[in-house]
């Protein structure tokens, strides 16, 4: 791993929000210069970079934007994911506060790429204030007409819209993400067809998450070749982690991908209050995996690293839970929200997410018994793979995950004596 220590996505330079600013360090030459250059030597020069998409399933960016048709009878259009739902994460409303400019960019150059005329930023509703400083940066770069028709006198044009959702973390997967932009209800679409043949409104659509496009603007700049020498060779680039949990200094941090767990806590989140024990750590937000405090020591966060962890990078959440933690609280916490979020289409998810609730619950009131614990997990199993988009495993990973590393736990809060199981009322496992 380099030893790569500069901030490409945050740098520290006061008010680079406005556009004289922005333009002042750098600011728009990146579309300038794709602009000379081919669609396909951009979308090469992406490829070359080795980007990974940081919306959580790390899909190649490059590989995605070569999916797009190259002609086509209808309109093309790309989708910039700022929805944000998942519990831990809460990078990419840094970039619309700090750096706007720089996700206008990189979308101005994939548009350009995939031959887009039209980005749709979707933003969730209760981002009020980041709507606000978007839109403004929007209209600013339609006013020096680096946005809008002919862009910078050539004869490339497209427009830039933000559109509100609604709240719904089920909006943020790409398919319902453009079913709520149709104003239809998010319901997650059967694949195939893909986005890239049948997308937004039927036509071809690239989905991409915020800091996936934010990144583009440096890769064009200053080349595939640097780009791919930061941090992990296998999953280059500077992340924005954002810790959260038990720690001094939570917050958002852009470290290069390979960064070791324990300095993004230590060095950088300020260690835990109170000088307390790791429990556990969720490393890619809520729906990825859980790691052992004894496990931290070594661990790099990348996503090629995490896989000898049995989890995943997902957005770079990283949530710290203390010696004090009770697991089973926090995992009938995230499972009411898997729970509550699932969009119903599909059996395992709707269901399934309501019975993990429910066997939690019952561990948390003391009225689980022995056999829950494995009827918990076969629940979990069930749902796993079985949806028709992946809320239902990212509802299903946790629960699995902390019943692997915390059987224990579960064991201790069963009832253990018919004395005790005298006092309660039956558990059922579907209720009123
Ligand atoms: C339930 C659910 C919620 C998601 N929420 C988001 C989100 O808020 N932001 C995001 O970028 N991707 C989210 N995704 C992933 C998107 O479906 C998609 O993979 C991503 O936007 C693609 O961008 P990328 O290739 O740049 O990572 C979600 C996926 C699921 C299943
Ligand atoms: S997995 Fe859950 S959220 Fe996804 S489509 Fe099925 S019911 Fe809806």
């Amino acid at each position: 791993m380099s030893e790569f220590s500069e901030k490409i996505l945050l740098p520290d330079i006061p008010n680079l929000h406005r556009i004289e600013v922005y333009e002042q360090n750098g600011g728009y030459r990146a579309i300038r210069k794709a602009l000379e250059m081919t669609t396909d030597a951009v979308i090469d020069e992406v490829k070359k970079s080795n980007l990974k998409g940081r919306g959580g399933a790390g899909f190649p960016t490059g590989l995605k934007w070569t999916f797009m048709p190259k002609q086509s009878a209808k309109p093309k259009y790309l989708c910039a994911n700022g929805d944000e739902g998942e519990p831990g994460t809460f990078k990419d409303r840094q970039i619309f506060e700090l750096n706007p400019h720089l996700f206008i960019e990189g979308s101005l150059i994939a548009a350009y790429a995939m031959g887009i005329t039209a980005v749709y930023v979707y933003i969730r509703g209760e981002y009020v204030k980041w709507i606000k400083i978007l839109q403004q940066s929007i209209d600013e770069a339609y006013s020096k007409n680096y946005i809008g028709k002919n862009i910078l006198g050539t004869q490339f044009s497209t427009d830039i819209y933000i559109v509100r959702g609604a709240g719904a973390y089920i909006c943020g997967e790409e398919s319902s993400l453009m079913n709520s932009i149709e104003g239809e209800r998010g319901y997650p679409r059967v694949k195939p067809p893909f986005p890239a043949q049948v997308g937004l409104w039927g036509c071809p659509t690239t989905i991409n998450n915020i800091e996936t496009i934010a990144n583009i603007p440096h890769i064009i700049n200053r080349g595939a070749e640097w780009y791919s020498r930061i941090g992990a060779p296998k999953h280059p680039g500077t992340l924005l982690f954002g810790v959260s949990g038990h720690v001094n200094k939570p917050g958002v941090y852009e470290l290069p991908t390979g960064t070791l767990l324990t300095d993004i806590i230590f060095k950088h989140a300020g260690g835990v209050k109170d000088g307390k024990k790791i429990k556990a750590v969720i490393p890619g937000g809520s729906s990825t995996k859980w790691i052992l405090g004894e496990e931290l020591e070594g661990v790099k966060m990348d996503a090629e690293s995490l896989k000898a962890y049995d989890t995943s990078i997902g957005t770079g959440g990283v949530i710290v839970m203390d010696e004090d933690t009770d697991v089973i609280k926090v995992l009938a916490r995230l499972t009411h929200f898997y729970h509550h979020e699932s969009c119903g289409q599909c059996t395992p998810c709707r269901e399934g997410c309501g019975w993990m609730e429910k066997i939690l619950k019952r561990f948390i009131a003391g009225e689980a018994q022995i056999e829950d614990i494995d009827l918990l997990l076969n629940v979990a199993n069930n749902i796993e793979g079985n949806t028709v988009c992946a809320l239902g495993d990212a509802a299903a990973w946790p629960v699995q995950s902390v019943i692997k590393k915390f059987r224990g736990e579960f064991e201790n809060r069963v009832i253990k004596t018919p004395a005790e199981k005298k006092y309660i009322k039956p558990p059922h496992l579907v209720s009123a």
